[in-house]
């Protein structure tokens, strides 16, 4: 079950391929090996603890490797993020490391990287397979099974609710892949359970005062919920603050899982208001780098990387709490 699944690997161990190798494109950029190399990483966005995580993961990395680091914050929007990769492109870094807001509007991102021979590596989300293609189009892909985070949510929610449940969902950012591929996996669970039923969804940005707007009016339509789907932990936050509002108590009444692992998420679990969240591990500095290294070294590099991720619950919240961020 989740608990069994989730494994504890390092940083830079917690890598392992989902996909079958694949042939990497001959016409994809090369990276010449170097004693040192100038890098981008074009993040999405630096408003919620997990994208801190990440940024300073990255920014450690980079100075323990001794690095030039091109950061740039897309500010929560695309069109930004696009312009971030030309701008580093035009200042010519080495290897760029994109996090894409959406799925379709950072392709034109990636294949410029392409057309301007400068290898790039999706790191966290994905942009959509139809129109680019890891090991074609880009190196390759690292970050967690999307896919699979949602199941695994949609699992402990049918254990714990017996498999009945009327469920509010709070989305992440929609054309996001994480946002796409969650509700998936965990449709695709609760699917096989007659008596789970989502009787709202809506889009609460990954924010947690967005996820606090949406769940209070999700709220007042539907007073029958009885359990809240998360996409992450900062929404699942927002929707404790309005279930409390709203004279619910979180963890009595209503029954919240959630992805991420975030620190302030670990302790809703040790106090009882929120049951489970899912790791999404944000650490991406160590693997990413070295998979950079990696390349320009001629090694072989999987198109599809996923990190190995945790599951808290109460059994394990208290222990994991100094280590998250
Ligand atoms: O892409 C990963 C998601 O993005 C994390 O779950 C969320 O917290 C972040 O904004």
């Amino acid at each position: 079950m989740n608990g069994k699944r989730s494994g504890w690997l390092i940083a830079a161990a917690c890598l392992v391929s989902l996909a079958a190798p694949a042939a990497q494109a001959d016409d994809l950029p090369k990276l010449k090996e170097k004693p040192t190399y100038k890098v981008g990483f074009a993040q999405t966005e630096s408003n919620n603890p997990w994208r801190l995580a990440q940024t300073q993961s990255m920014k450690d990395e980079a100075a323990k490797r001794g690095w030039q680091l091109v950061y740039t914050d897309a500010n929560s929007s695309a069109a930004k993020q696009v312009a971030d990769v030309d701008s580093m492109i035009a200042q010519h870094v080495d290897v760029i490391f994109l996090s894409p807001r959406e799925e379709k509007p950072l392709i034109p991102a990636v294949m410029k990287a392409k057309k301007a021979g400068i290898p790039l590596f999706l790191i966290d989300r994905s942009v959509d397979p139809t129109l680019a293609k890891a090991g074609r189009d880009y190196v390759s892909f690292i970050g967690s099974d999307f896919v699979e985070e949602g199941r695994r949510a949609g699992e402990w929610l049918v254990k714990t609710t017996g498999g009945t449940a009327k469920i509010i969902e709070l989305q992440g950012t929609s054309g996001s892949s994480p946002a796409n591929d969650r509700r998936k996996g965990f449709m695709e669970v609760i699917s096989k359970s007659p008596g789970m039923q989502v009787v709202a969804s809506q889009d609460g940005d990954f924010t947690r005062d967005k996820g606090r707007q949406v769940m209070e009016t999700l709220l007042q339509a539907h007073p029958e919920a009885t359990a809240v789907f998360a996409h992450n932990d900062e929404m699942a936050l927002g929707a404790i603050t309005a279930l409390e509002a709203a004279g619910r108590h979180p963890g009595k009444d209503i029954t919240l899982v959630s992805i991420d692992g975030e620190k302030d998420g670990l302790q809703a679990i040790i106090d009882g208001k929120m049951g489970a969240t899912v790791e999404c591990n944000p650490r991406f500095g160590p693997g990413a780098y070295q998979a950079a290294a990696d390349y320009a070294a001629g090694k072989k590099i999987e198109p599809i990387v996923v990190n190995q991720d945790h599951f808290y619950d109460s059994s394990n919240a208290a222990q994991s709490l100094a280590g998250s961020y």
